[in-house]
């Protein structure tokens, strides 16, 4: 389904989110321009920053002005938003331990955090997306479109976005 217009901003960042996640996951880059780093502990870096410069805002972003929208108006809403806000909480985690710990088992942890943060992002695009574009009403969408528009501007996430996922 095309993405309303709404959710595009958080979409981008989704964009970005995945190709941090694979580079989590793989360990080295994903494309042959790219310039994530091979350096298990350069990875931490990058995903830390990442987290400071756009997934944090956007984590707010969605429990603020999209989340109690969903709670309230999608079928099966509220559980699947505690799902979500859960998985939140998982990967603030896993970054606070990365700052706190940033050199030991990075070959399981980054991979951990990749994965939480790759199904996290295709459960928002493929379940949440499509159930808000299906059962809410334009007035509703725009509605969250004008929230997510109000909020300070994310981080300069564009940096790592020009790599096809
Ligand atoms: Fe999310
Ligand atoms: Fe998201």
């Amino acid at each position: 389904m095309k993405r309303h217009p709404a959710l595009i901003p958080l979409s981008h960042d989704h964009h970005d989110a995945l190709v941090v996640a694979r580079g989590l996951i793989l360990g080295r880059a994903t494309a042959p321009r790219s310039d994530w780093p091979p350096d298990r502990r350069a990875q931490v870096d990058r995903v830390t920053a990442f987290f400071s410069e756009t997934l944090r805002a956007h984590f707010e972003a969605e429990e603020q002005s999209v989340y109690p929208v969903v709670a309230q108006g999608v079928t099966d809403g509220a559980a699947m938003v505690s799902d979500l806000i859960a998985e939140h909480e998982q990967i603030r985690k896993h970054v606070r331990d990365l700052e706190t710990d940033p050199t030991s088992a990075l070959d399981q942890r980054l991979p951990a955090l990749g994965k939480l943060l790759e199904s996290h992002i295709r459960t928002e695009e493929r379940v949440l997306f499509e159930a808000m574009q299906e059962e809410l009403g334009p007035a509703e969408l725009e509605a969250v479109g004008a929230a997510l528009a109000r909020l300070p501007p994310r981080g300069p996430s564009c940096r790592i976005s020009s790599e096809p996922v």
